[in-house]
């Protein structure tokens, strides 16, 4: 299936050989990851905004499936370098052992975007050529990591992309007073119904902890029950995400990779993120936006507008429809 271009996007890139566009089309249309069964969101779009030189050094910070990855590798020639971050074990893995196994210009690591000043230092590279984002979680931790990202099953609540760090889901919902619980649903899930969600897990934790997802979906399935059309989303969809993001303090690693993104980036090279969320989309878009006192920005934005999936991306890959990508080129001093 083909990937439609928005024809700005073509206009306000630099120009690609016209090869690497066709191959790029084509791949990220059937590179479907069979590991992770899913295809990346906005590929081509991300490829062609990373303006990659085929011997320039990028960095994949959310590697997942490695469906981006091996779209910038097959835009870089023999010296070109690929470092590929993941903070869950599990793609870091499969990138070495399986679909990367043997590609000398990839280095996977195991690592937090928010280390990614330390992990280029490790590398010896003083800047890269370009960064990607690709926000959020992968199809295998949805569907069957066992971490309880989705309602639908009945897993611990866990939520952690790294298995080994931080809180989990279920220490949020069991410790957090009320107060805290209302408004981490309410920013982060968008849930207009917040204060009575936070009431409800307060009730309930006192006579049992919240332990795995069904207790929770149950509890909100009951707490948020309106009649209605089928079809509507789950009413334990906001909470759920709510929880996801601030058990991985999804914002603030954000926050940080984006103040940093100047210093970690050669003149003339790009940042670009994919977003699925109106605050993590608000904060790129600001970062991007950013001027110190005497009115200097470190970044030439290259879309006024984000990009988003057309609709044969969408028909084929629904995640895709909330998707924007935004990318900028850190200025290069005269
Ligand atoms: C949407 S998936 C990436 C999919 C990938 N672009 C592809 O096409 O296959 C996001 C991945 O980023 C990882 N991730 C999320 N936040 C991260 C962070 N702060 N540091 C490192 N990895 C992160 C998740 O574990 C997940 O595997």
């Amino acid at each position: 299936m083909r990937v439609q271009l928005k024809r700005s996007s073509l206009l306000e890139l630099p120009l690609q050989p016209i090869e690497l566009v066709e191959a790029l089309k084509m791949s990220s249309g059937g590179n479907w990851s069979r590991a992770f069964g899913h295809w990346p969101v906005l590929g081509t779009e991300a490829v062609l905004a990373l303006a990659v030189k085929p011997g320039g050094a990028y960095v994949d910070a959310t590697l997942g499936g490695g469906g981006h990855s091996r779209l910038i590798l097959k835009a870089l020639n023999s010296e070109g370098r690929l470092i590929a971050l993941d903070q869950d074990p599990e793609p870091v893995r499969w990138a070495r052992e399986g679909w990367g196994q043997g590609e000398k210009r990839l280095i996977a690591v195991l690592s937090n975007f928010e280390k990614l000043g330390e992990i280029l230092a490790e590398q010896g590279l003083g800047g890269v050529d370009g960064i990607l984002l690709d926000l959020g979680f992968n199809s295998r931790q949805l569907a069957i990591s066992g971490r309880g990202f989705s309602w639908s099953g009945d897993e611990p609540l866990d939520m952690r992309f790294d298995p080994k760090g931080g809180l989990t889901a279920a220490q949020v919902i069991n410790h957090y007073q009320e107060k805290d619980l209302a408004n981490l649903i309410w920013h982060y899930g968008e849930e207009k119904a917040s204060r009575r969600v936070a009431r409800a897990i307060v009730r309930a934790r006192r006579i049992k902890a919240l332990e795995t997802t069904g207790e929770l979906a149950g509890l909100l399935a009951k707490t948020l029950y309106r009649p209605g059309p089928p079809g509507r989303i789950n009413p334990a969809t906001r909470t759920f995400m709510a929880l996801r993001i601030e058990t991985n303090r999804e914002l603030i690693v954000l926050d940080t990779l984006l103040k940093a993104a100047p210093t970690l980036l050669k003149p003339g090279g790009r940042l670009v993120v994919i977003s699925f969320h109106s605050l993590e989309d608000r904060l790129v878009k600001e970062a991007l936006r950013f001027k110190d006192e005497q009115g200097y920005s470190p970044w030439r934005v290259v879309y006024k507008k984000p990009q988003t999936a057309g609709a044969d991306e969408i028909r084929r890959n629904p995640r895709a429809r909330s998707a924007k990508l935004r990318a900028a080129e850190k200025i290069a001093l005269k």
